[in-house]
């Protein structure tokens, strides 16, 4: 169903985001890369092993993080997962201190479920285009202007947002709750991913107002790169995440989740994947498969350090080096005001108690 063309020009103006922030997080990255002085790569791995003893502390990494932090955190009894399996392993795990190695909502979403842990980050600085795009008070000032919805947002959004929303989803899970609002005749108000937004929308035919956010890294996915690769590899399949844009969308055998697209490239009947989502995913795809072949799908470039690849800028901001330095200094500790915080935990049990409803695994979902 398509957007009434009055409902979309109400869209607020939103923060644009320029290559300034790019390059201050790109120049932050290059500090955590991995040029290390003989035998430092080795002496912070012993160093940080001792501290998350020493401090009762686990490691919970993203998939698009550092190979180095993902190695760490499996060494350490820690995690690698999604953002929202990350909350929740922080959630069940004993340790009275989280390091969370992703973007600053992840910290928080771990701190909404956990808030009598200790939760650092390697660098409190490290965002996301989709929660920069997504003020509070412009979500909020737009919520209060269209009553008659009822609204979504994406896991990708600040404690603050959260806290105005009716729901939180993960690309994971957003499509069967978005299908059940349909079921029930709402209409929905969903932010920040245009891109996630018009794919659930075209798949449920739910009437939807879109934020017009996108994620810098998933929008450069090229449609015609991506064709030019499987001619190359007739053979390949194309795993999308449903952050890119519908004409790379289009060309998906699997359109997933950061667990969906794993989960997708464990099918024993195929043997090389384009792969079209931030390349840290590789490294669990390649240890569960070691023998397959992995490509990156093609896109622009995002500028720094990285001019080839399409890494995420403050995902790469999580090193050794400051993970080391947060557990020293116990800098970087998120905190959240506790009316946010409850407010904010609202939506997201919703959606907790959605899945275990429906007996949904949030991570896994093959078809995002
Ligand atoms: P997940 O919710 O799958 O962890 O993805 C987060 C993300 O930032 C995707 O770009
Ligand atoms: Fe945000 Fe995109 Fe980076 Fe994910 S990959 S954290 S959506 S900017």
């Amino acid at each position: 169903m398509s957007v009434p063309a009055e409902k979309q020009i109400a869209f607020p103006v939103l923060p644009q985001i320029d290559q300034q922030q790019l390059d201050e997080a790109w120049s932050k990255a290059a500090r955590q890369g991995a040029d290390y002085a003989p035998g430092e790569r080795e002496a912070l791995r012993t160093r940080i092993k001792q501290l998350l003893q020493e401090q009762d502390a686990v490691l919970v990494a993203h998939y698009y993080t550092s190979d180095d932090l993902q190695q760490l955190a499996e060494e350490t009894g820690g995690y690698v997962a999604d953002s929202l399996e990350m909350a929740r392993f922080g959630n069940e795990h004993p340790a009275s201190t989280l390091v969370v190695a992703g973007v600053f909502f992840m910290g928080e979403t771990a701190k909404i479920l956990n808030p009598e842990k200790r939760v650092l980050m390697p660098d409190s600085g490290a965002t996301c285009s989709l929660d920069l795009e997504c003020p509070a008070e412009l979500f909020s000032a737009f919520c209060d202007a269209h009553p008659e919805y009822t609204s979504v947002v994406y896991a990708n959004t600040s404690a603050a947002v959260k806290a105005r929303a009716d729901w939180v989803v993960t690309s994971g899970i957003a499509l069967p709750i978005i299908q059940h609002l349909a079921e029930r005749k709402e209409k929905v108000l969903w932010a920040p991913d245009r891109h996630l937004g018009s794919y659930v929308q075209q798949q449920t035919g739910v009437e939807m107002l879109i934020w017009p956010g996108s994620c810098v890294v998933h929008e450069r996915f090229k449609a015609e790169g991506i064709r030019k690769l499987q001619q190359r590899y007739p053979q390949a399949q194309v795993l999308v995440h449903p952050e890119s844009p519908a004409e790379v969308v289009a060309l998906a055998d699997v359109v997933g989740s950061t667990t969906g697209l794993i989960k997708a490239s464990l099918n024993p009947a195929v043997q090389q994947f384009i792969v079209a989502t931030e390349p840290g995913i590789f490294y669990k795809m390649k240890q569960a498969s070691p023998t397959k072949l992995f490509l990156e799908a093609p896109g622009g470039g995002l500028g720094g350090s990285c001019e080839s690849c399409l890494r995420c800028p403050w995902m790469a901001m999580n090193g050794l080096r400051n993970l080391a330095e947060v557990l020293e200094s116990g800098a970087n500790e998120i905190t959240i005001a506790e009316d946010i915080r409850r407010k904010a935990l609202i939506p997201i049990k919703r959606m907790l108690e959605f899945a275990r409803r429906h007996q949904l695994a949030i991570r896994g979902q093959g078809n995002a």
